[in-house]
């Protein structure tokens, strides 16, 4: 069978053939055929709008890795930092590499003392952590002038190290802040996970990170730290394809992934258990989804058409969680609703399955974390995609500022109407 398709234009007869590479066509083919032609893909179902190399995703196999290595094993074997670096750089760290890296890291995580008091400190005592979280990331950028300078390879390098050792910093003050909490500075003797949670829940000097907990944060930082073009992602590429600075990519990658059918699932998804409450009110719940009231949170993607593989890893996860924390009340509950649903003809004819946000707000309340710090904990990671993203979109020769071309279905050319005769 030949790897082309021809695409034939009955207006004028003309034809093309064009090859098929990977299951993909260039668009420039219909542009030879009419320069005026256009693709309508609302959502982009069809359209890759890069080639990259960072991410590869098998939706009907339920297959992730990062820069070819399996998810399942750098969850079981490696850490965020490991995994920040591979994301980044292509290829695993030396040991001397991963050392210098971490140090690097650990030592870029303070934040300016104007950005705390003249910035976070400005919010309402009620502002939601995650609008902290995207406008301080943007007003993060104004204390590095030269954060502009994104050709400079030098002055990117510097930004992406402060932006991922940096965010976990903003997040643990914007959860202080907005609990009343004072501020928790970077702790250098712990690893990435660890400070994390010590910048979140120390009060007093008792206060010690459980390493069965640290290790859990470790493997949900991997587990969120890319998933290719999302819709965070392709935000934060269109951002910076006008070549705007990093901190303004990152917080608009961060918007995006605020919305509930996004990042913000997981804690839609902790709203909706809460809401069921009792395994009996299950049937009830369902029944009401597939009569159009609502969706099923955590169900359902674009590309995974079967069990999102982050979502077996964090059910496992939670299980060690667990161990230490004690059971959330609210497992049972998630439980049977998947049963429930993989049972029921509504979800299987759909191919809808359990996603990553659906067990993870699950372990996030476990630990602690109030819901709505859920989706800045998805944003803390994510930041470590966003960024090789960046990078691999500025050394992209076939990039352009992003463009799309629109389907104009509005009013043709009519006269303006004085005010007095309307
Ligand atoms: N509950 C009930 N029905 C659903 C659900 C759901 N969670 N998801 C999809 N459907 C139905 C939808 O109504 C439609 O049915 P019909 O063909 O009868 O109209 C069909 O399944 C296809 O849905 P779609 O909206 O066309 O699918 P999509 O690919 O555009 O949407 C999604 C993907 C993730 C937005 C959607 O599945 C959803 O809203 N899920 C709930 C929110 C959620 O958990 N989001 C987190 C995604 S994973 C984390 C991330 O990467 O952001």
């Amino acid at each position: 069978m030949a790897d082309t398709i021809t695409i034939v234009d009955d207006r004028t007869g003309k034809k093309v053939t064009v090859p098929v590479i990977d299951g993909v066509i260039p668009s420039s083919a219909l542009r030879e055929l009419d320069p005026n032609l256009r693709v309508y893909d609302p959502a982009f179902l069809s359209t890759a709008a890069c080639r990259s190399a960072i991410t590869f995703v098998d939706g009907d196999a339920g297959v992730l890795r990062y820069r070819g290595y399996p998810i399942e094993q750098l969850a079981e074997h490696s850490t965020f930092l490991e995994v920040a670096y591979l994301l980044l750089h292509g290829e695993l760290p030396t040991a001397a590499q991963l050392e210098a890296w971490g140090y690097e890291v650990t030592h870029h995580t303070m934040i300016h003392e104007n950005m705390r008091k003249r910035f976070v400190d400005g919010f309402h005592y009620d502002a939601h952590p995650m609008g902290m979280f995207i406008s301080s990331v943007a007003a993060l950028g104004t204390f590095y002038p030269e954060s502009n300078r994104i050709f400079d390879a030098a002055t990117l390098d510097k930004q992406v190290l402060r932006l991922i050792a940096k965010v976990p910093t903003l997040a643990a003050m914007c959860y202080r802040f907005s609990s009343g909490l004072p501020f928790v500075s970077p702790n250098n003797g712990l690893g990435f996970g660890a400070n994390f949670l010590n910048m979140m829940f120390k009060i007093g000097d008792d206060y010690r990170v459980d390493p069965t907990l640290a290790r859990a944060m470790e493997v949900l930082f991997i587990l969120h730290a890319d998933h290719e073009q999302n819709c965070g992602t392709t935000a934060l590429r269109t951002v910076a394809s006008a070549n705007a600075d990093p901190y303004s990519a990152v917080a608009a990658g961060a918007a995006a992934l605020y919305g509930p059918l996004h990042g913000g699932a997981n804690e839609a998804v902790v709203r909706m258990l809460a809401e069921i409450g009792d395994m009996s009110q299950v049937d009830a719940f369902i029944a009401s989804v597939k009569s159009g009231k609502g969706r099923l949170m955590g169900f359902g993607h674009r590309i995974y058409k079967q069990y999102d593989p982050r979502a077996t890893l964090i059910k496992r996860t939670a299980e060690d969680v667990f161990k230490v924390t004690g059971k959330n009340p609210l497992l049972d509950v998630a439980l049977k609703l998947e049963e429930v649903a993989l049972r029921d003809d509504y979800f299987v004819s759909r191919k809808l399955y359990p996603n990553v946000d659906f067990y993870s707000g699950l372990i996030y309340q476990a630990l602690r974390f109030p819901i709505e710090m859920f989706t800045v904990l998805f944003a803390i990671p994510r930041t470590a995609g966003w960024l090789a993203h960046y990078r691999e979109l500025l050394g992209d020769d076939a990039q352009k500022i992003s463009r799309p071309r629109q389907w104009y279905v509005g009013e043709a050319s009519r006269d303006y109407v004085p005010l007095h005769k309307r």
